[in-house]
């Protein structure tokens, strides 16, 4: 059986994979804090079936732990929120820089086939070049942009130094249910909608992303991992290539809940620290792998929507 290990497999992108992982028939490994702000593996129903390691994936004792006999590794863990990484620049570069180098030299001793790191779209800043390809200069121009940027740099190094296997996906904006992440859009937004509560916007709603569902997230995932050591020292984007503003999401998530919430708009333009448009051509992907994005927006609301409304308790704190 196959060994497989998701660090910061309790959030909302790893519980997902773990799932997936899981129904692939791996034995799976979660390595996540012990205070990790989400319990996916439990509401995903898989709590029983993968062994969970809590521990800091900037800690080498934990993490040689996590990777031993893994086949394949997939580097989740990172802090993930823009305003907080902006608020605490040394935490948020610890769990994702030092946290990823640490991580690639466990793998790289232990001799693991095939890696797969998480960095992002924001890695590439703003830009007036959109769609963002992968050979567009990275230009982060904030902290979490800078995090993933040098988790990009770092991971895509080994391939070349040391014959590591690993490759780095740089996703779109990630929604669908389970996302316990309540300062992002759309699990604001749907849940504000359920309940009748004003959801608060931090922008004027011009601002444009690319939104993809987590099931084509994780397909892209075992996508990459299958392919590898093909496409090693490499990064692949993902997204569906069509972006959609803000306000354009308000719409489509009134529509879905039927609901007519007025969001109270935050700010002029973009909140400072964040991008004002940004999508990605995937096409160096489908034509490596043959993934594309198999979810459109609507279809992937609808199923956002059913989950939180079938989980009323997971809702926003305060
Ligand atoms: N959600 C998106 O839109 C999106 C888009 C592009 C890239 N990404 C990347 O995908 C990955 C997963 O994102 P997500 O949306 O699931 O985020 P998430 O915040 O839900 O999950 C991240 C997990 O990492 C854990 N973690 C944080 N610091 C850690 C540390 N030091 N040691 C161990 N675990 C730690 C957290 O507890 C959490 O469970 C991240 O690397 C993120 O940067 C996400």
């Amino acid at each position: 059986m196959a060994r497989a290990l998701v660090t910061g497999g309790q959030g909302f992108i790893g519980g997902h994979l773990c799932r997936a992982l899981v129904e692939r028939g791996d034995s799976v490994i979660a390595l996540d804090l012990p205070l990790a702000q989400g319990n996916a593996l439990e509401l995903h129903g898989i709590r029983g079936e993968v062994e969970l390691i809590e521990g800091d994936v900037a800690e080498r004792g934990t993490v040689d732990q996590a990777v031993r006999g893994a086949d394949s590794v997939f580097h989740l863990a990172a802090q993930t929120l823009v305003g907080p990484a902006a608020e605490d620049p040394t935490g948020t570069f610890r769990s994702n820089v030092q946290g990823t180098w640490t991580l690639l030299e466990a793998c790289r001793e232990a001799g693991v086939s095939r890696v797969v790191v998480a960095a992002s779209d924001k890695a590439y800043g703003p830009s007036d070049r959109l769609p963002y390809r992968e050979d567009h200069e990275l230009q982060p121009a904030a902290t979490y942009e800078g995090s993933k940027a040098a988790t990009d740099v770092i991971s895509r190094s080994y391939w070349p130094s040391w014959g590591l296997p690993v490759a780095v996906t740089r996703l779109a904006n990630v929604y669908g249910g389970g996302d316990l992440n309540f300062s992002r859009l759309i699990p604001e937004l749907i849940t504000a909608c359920l309940e009748d509560r004003v959801p608060g916007i931090r922008s004027d709603g011009s601002p444009r992303r690319d939104f993809l569902h987590v099931s084509d997230a994780v397909a892209a995932y075992l996508a990459i991992d299958d392919m590898l050591p093909e496409g090693a020292g490499e990064a692949f984007n993902a997204g569906t290539g069509t972006p959609r503003s803000v306000n354009e999401v308000i719409e489509a998530i009134k529509a879905a809940t039927r609901s007519d919430c007025r969001p109270a708009l935050l700010s002029e333009g973009s909140l400072q620290g964040e991008i004002d448009s940004q999508f990605v051509d995937a096409s160096k992907l489908r034509e490596a792998t043959g993934w594309s994005p198999q979810v459109d927006f609507e279809d992937g609301l609808a199923e956002a929507v059913s989950w939180y409304r079938e989980h009323p308790g997971i809702r926003p704190a305060g």
